[in-house]
C-alpha cells in the first residue's frame, strides 16, 4: 500500500431545513436560513478551510410523507421538507472556493441521460474540474408520483435502466475529443468537424442520438459517486464508480465489505486503487470526551417518534401509519418493504426474528436518530479515523451533521489539526480538481467500454 495514502473527507450536506435527521433544525445553534445564498457559501468556506475533499449533497424528489399518506406531518414538524435542486445550489459553492470538490445527486429513474450528462459537464467546467455526481436509482414511490410514474420501478430493473444510462452519458462525454475546438479567426475553422462525434445510442431503454453539446470537461468526466449496497447495487457500483459510499455500523463489518467491494472492483476489470471508498459517520465533537458527550446528550432530547416513523416509511417505500408498534409485522408487510433493503435486512438479522414489530425497527434502524454516532474529543475522534483508515475499512468519511453549520465547524476545528498532526490528511490541497484530491486519474475516452 502507498506510504503517503491519506484520509478522504466529504462533507455530507442536504439543500434542506436540516441534516439527514430531522431534529437538526431543533438544535439551538442551527442556521434557518436554508434558502439562502449566504448559508450554503459559508458551508463551503468551512468544508474549504477545512481542506475536505467535497462536499456533496444527497437528494430526493419527493418530501418524506408516505406516512399516513399525508405531508401535514412532514411540514409540521420539519422531517426533510424543503429540498431544494442540489446543483444550483453547488453553482453558488463553487463560486464562493476555489479547491473544494463539489458532488450532488441527481436519479437514473427520472431524468434523460443527456440531461444529466449536459448538467454536470457543464458543472464541471464551471468549477475547473470540481464536479461530482451521485448516481442513485430512487427508492420511493413518492419521488415517482412527483416525476410522472406511478410508483418506483423495481430494484433490479432500476439498476439495469441505469446501466444503459450511465453508457449513453459517458458515450455522450466521450464525443469531443480533447482538442476539437480552436476557434481560429485567420482560416475561420471553429472546432475540427472531424473530432466531434455524434453517439447515436439506440437501446433497450434510451435513444439518444447527439452530437453532444459540451466540449470535454477539466476532469476528462465528472467524478462518479456511486452508494449501491444490494448485491445489484455493487456490481453496479463497481462498474461505474470512481467514489463509492457506505453505510457500515461495524469495523469488522466495514472491512469485509471493503474486501468485498474493491474485489468486484478487480472483477468489473478496473483498478481496485481508482475507486475509492468512503463509510458514512456521524461524529459528535467536543474539546474533550466528556464535552461531546453532553453534547450527545442533548441532542438525543430533540428527535421525536413522529421523524421515526415518517424516515421509516420513507426509506421502507412502506406506509407504517397503521401499524401498531408493538405488533409482529404481517410476513406481507416484510414482502411489500421495496425500499432501502440494507433497513430491512438490519432489522431481520439483528432481531433474528422473521416478523420484527415496528418497535423493533424504530429501535433498530435509528432512522430519523443520531444512530452509531462517533462521540469524542479531537484525540478519540482521530483514533477511530485512524484505526477505520489503516485496517483498512475505507479510504475516507462521509462526515454527516448533526446540525448545521455548526457540527462542520466543530469538525474543520477540532479534529483536522489531529488527522493532520498524525500525518494522515492533507496540510494544503497539492492541486486543484477533485481527481487529484481524490487521486483519481482522468479515465481516458471509452475505458468505461470495458
Ligand atoms: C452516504 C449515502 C448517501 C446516499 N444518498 C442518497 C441520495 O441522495 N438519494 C437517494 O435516493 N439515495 C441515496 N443513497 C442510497 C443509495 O443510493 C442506495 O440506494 C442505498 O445505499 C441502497 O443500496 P441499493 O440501491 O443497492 O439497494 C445514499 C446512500 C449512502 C450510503
Amino acid at each position: 500500500m502507498n506510504s503517503t495514502r491519506q484520509i478522504s473527507l466529504v462533507g455530507f450536506l442536504q439543500a434542506q431545513n436540516c441534516t439527514t435527521i430531522p431534529a437538526a433544525w431543533r438544535h439551538p445553534d442551527a442556521r434557518h436560513d436554508v434558502t439562502n445564498v449566504d448559508f450554503y457559501r459559508h458551508v463551503a468556506q468551512v468544508l474549504e478551510n477545512g481542506l475536505f475533499d467535497l462536499g456533496f449533497f444527497d437528494d430526493r424528489l419527493a418530501m418524506p410523507d408516505m406516512y399516513g399518506g399525508d405531508h401535514v406531518h412532514t411540514v409540521e414538524h420539519g422531517i426533510r421538507c424543503l429540498k431544494l435542486d442540489p446543483v444550483t445550489v453547488l453553482t453558488t459553492m463553487g463560486m464562493a472556493t476555489t479547491k473544494l470538490g463539489l458532488g450532488a445527486t441527481y436519479s437514473t429513474t427520472y431524468f434523460p441521460p443527456f440531461h444529466v450528462a449536459r448538467v454536470f459537464s457543464t458543472l464541471d467546467h464551471m468549477t475547473g474540474g470540481r464536479a461530482a455526481w451521485n448516481v442513485v436509482t430512487s427508492v420511493n414511490d413518492n419521488e415517482a408520483r412527483n416525476m410522472g410514474l406511478l410508483e418506483a420501478p423495481p430494484h433490479d430493473e432500476r439498476y439495469d435502466r441505469a446501466d444503459e444510462f450511465m453508457e449513453v452519458v459517458h458515450g455522450h462525454w466521450d464525443t469531443w475529443e480533447g482538442d476539437a475546438i480552436i476557434a481560429d479567426r485567420a482560416s475561420g475553422l471553429y472546432a475540427h468537424g472531424d473530432k466531434v462525434h455524434r453517439l447515436d445510442h439506440k437501446g433497450e431503454h434510451y435513444r439518444s442520438r447527439g452530437p453532444f453539446t459540451v466540449p470535454r470537461t477539466p476532469q476528462g468526466h465528472p467524478v462518479i459517486i456511486q452508494a449501491g449496497q444490494s448485491g445489484r447495487g455493487v456490481e453496479f457500483a463497481a462498474r461505474w464508480g470512481e467514489l463509492l459510499f457506505m453505510a457500515n455500523p461495524s469495523l469488522p463489518r466495514a472491512t469485509e465489505n471493503y474486501e468485498a467491494v474493491k474485489a468486484a472492483v478487480v472483477a468489473a476489470g478496473r483498478d481496485p486503487d481508482q475507486v475509492k471508498i468512503a463509510n458514512l459517520t456521524f461524529p459528535v465533537v467536543g474539546r474533550t470526551l466528556s464535552e461531546a458527550e453532553d453534547r450527545q446528550a442533548a441532542y438525543d432530547l430533540l428527535p421525536n417518534l413522529v421523524d421515526d416513523l415518517s424516515l421509516l416509511s420513507e426509506g421502507l417505500n412502506f406506509d407504517f401509519s397503521n401499524r401498531e408498534l408493538d405488533e409482529p409485522l404481517a410476513p406481507e408487510d416484510i414482502d411489500a418493504m421495496t425500499g432501502i433493503q440494507g433497513i430491512r435486512n438490519q432489522v431481520l438479522e439483528a432481531t433474528g426474528k422473521e416478523n420484527p414489530t415496528l418497535r423493533d425497527f424504530v429501535r433498530i434502524s435509528g432512522r430519523g436518530r443520531l444512530a452509531h454516532p462517533v462521540v469524542g474529543g479531537p484525540s478519540e475522534l482521530a483514533d477511530y479515523f485512524e484505526e477505520w483508515f489503516t485496517t483498512p475499512a475505507c479510504d475516507g468519511f462521509v462526515i454527516a451533521g448533526t446540525h448545521m453549520p455548526g457540527a462542520f465547524e466543530d469538525f474543520v476545528e477540532l479534529v483536522v489539526p489531529e488527522l493532520q498532526r498524525r500525518g494522515l490528511f492533507r496540510t494544503e490541497y497539492s492541486g486543484n480538481t477533485l481527481r487529484d484530491h481524490l487521486g483519481l486519474s482522468e479515465p481516458p475516452p471509452g475505458a468505461w467500454r470495458r
